[in-house]
């Protein structure tokens, strides 16, 4: 990954700069279809700070994108149609911090909605890793949402957008850059359980069959389905290059208060930074789930294991899941536990109930040992919260607390930001008012 600084860049305006600014929540419909017509945003170019340094290449990604998508001015609303006026005669900035896969999709759902309308709009991405160095790299990246849900209904709906918006692209020559395959396995559980919420999203759900519970000593109940393998190491780098084609400047840095990045002349800050949000603002709520896996090389496996143990927890227990390369298995998850360094005594337990489960696995070769934090919180923070800055008002979007679903849940969720900043540039009078869908 190559970096320079830029010293001909200039930076975002510095108008208001505030030490201590007190955040005031807005309360707006979380995820609701409220502003579902308001659409588009244009890139334009970003600057950078001199003590930005600004990723110039990353490897592997070059070359013009023919498949990228582009809406015709003919769908958009009229008002939107032609370049709106720029607020108070400069550029609208956003900056999206994170570049998870909760960051890049958003930043990507940003432009492909209002590109072609904010023509003042200008989009920059800042964190301080980058893929394959995120969370979302590790991940199996298996599209499926806990077993007990709790009932959220807005998630479930962020998961059945996502799901949806993945099954669209299975059939696009895009599928093999993306990191997108179908992939068929099965849920284990030592006693019956009811039936998931998402049983209608996923592909073919049933239950299984006395002589598939044979297969598993164990376990007397269990389910199978189809479902979607997004695998991040894939995917991140496919958005990050569509984001690139489109003028998306990235900034490697690690982000110290969202107040920095407003001092660099952001007029809307996106937070995506997942585990360590709270670094930025205390949020009690949200804690790491420590994971760990292991990745073996068994091309033999052609279907997901996943078992579940009521007392240990969701995904403290094994796992098996294929992927294009190689094999991921599971699981831990500890509340709490900070550490990203692996632990020989997860390896250990992790190693042998997967053999135990699917006992071939003793042949396979491992090739990787990775630990990541999921963001875990009682639920996704989608909102918008303005923070005043003296006589001038900023806003924030959060976009964090995806816990061990964020591959899962993140295009619905990217809509629902970019929706939330429709509302912002609503405010600013660089869009339109929401038209009616009839
Ligand atoms: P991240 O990928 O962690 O990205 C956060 C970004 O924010 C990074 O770029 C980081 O540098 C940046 N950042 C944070 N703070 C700052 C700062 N102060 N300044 C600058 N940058 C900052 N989910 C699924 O749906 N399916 C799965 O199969 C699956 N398997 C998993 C297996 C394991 C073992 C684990 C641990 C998780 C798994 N998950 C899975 C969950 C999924 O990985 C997460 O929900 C998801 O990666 C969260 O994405 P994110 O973009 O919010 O966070
Ligand atoms: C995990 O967080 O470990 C996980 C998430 C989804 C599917 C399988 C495992």
């Amino acid at each position: 990954m190559g970096s320079s600084l830029a010293g001909s860049c200039h930076l975002w305006c510095f108008t208001i700069l505030m030490t201590h600014p007190q955040p005031e929540q807005v309360s707006v419909p979380r995820g609701a279809g409220f502003m579902a017509e308001i659409l588009g945003c244009t890139l334009s170019r970003s600057s950078c700070g001199p003590e930005f340094t600004r990723i110039e290449s990353i490897s592997g990604l070059s070359g013009a994108d023919p498949e990228a998508p582009t809406l015709p001015q003919s769908s958009l609303p009229r008002c939107c149609r032609r370049g709106l006026p720029r607020a108070h005669g400069r550029a609208m900035r956003v900056a999206v911090i994170g570049a998870g896969v909760i960051g890049l999709s958003t930043a990507l759902c940003i432009h492909d909605q209002y590109h072609s309308l904010v023509p003042s709009l200008e989009l920059a991405v800042y964190a301080d890793r980058y893929t394959p160095h995120t969370t979302s790299d590790g991940a199996a990246g298996l599209w499926q949402p806990y077993v007990h849900d709790d009932g959220n209904l807005q998630e479930m709906l962020w998961n059945k957008e996502t799901f949806d918006y993945l099954l669209g692209h299975l059939g696009s020559l895009e599928a093999k850059e993306m990191g997108l395959f179908l992939i068929s396995g099965y849920n284990l559980f030592k006693q019956p359980v009811p039936d998931p919420s998402w049983k209608n999203i996923v592909l073919g759900f049933r239950n299984l069959t006395p002589k598939e519970l044979e297969l598993f000593p164990g376990y007397s109940y269990g389910w199978f389905n189809t479902a979607l393998v997004l695998e991040g190491r894939s995917y991140l780098p496919w958005l990050t290059n569509r984001l690139t084609q489109r003028g998306v400047k990235f900034f490697h840095k690690k982000i110290q208060s969202f107040q920095e990045v407003f001092a660099q002349g952001a007029d809307v800050v996106i937070n995506c930074t997942g585990v360590r949000a709270g670094d930025l603002q205390p949020d009690p709520a949200l804690q790491p789930g420590r994971g760990q896996v292991i990745k073996v090389r068994a091309p033999w496996v052609k279907h997901f294991v996943i078992t579940h143990d009521a007392e240990a927890g969701t995904y403290n227990s094994p796992y098996i899941i294929p992927g294009s390369e190689v094999t991921v298995l599971g699981g831990v998850n500890q509340p709490g536990n900070w550490s990203e360094e692996n632990s020989a005594q997860d390896h250990k337990a992790i190693w042998e109930a997967c053999c135990q489960l699917l006992p071939a696995l003793q042949k396979a070769k491992i090739v990787q040992e990775w630990s990541g934090l999921r963001p875990v919180r009682p639920s996704v923070r989608l909102e918008r919260e303005a923070v005043r800055r003296g006589r001038a008002r900023s806003e924030v979007i959060h976009n964090y607390g995806h816990g061990g679903f964020g591959i899962t849940i993140h295009w619905g969720c990217a809509m629902a930001a970019a929706r939330l900043l429709g509302s912002v540039l609503q405010e600013k009078r660089l869009l339109g008012p929401p038209q009616s869908r009839i």
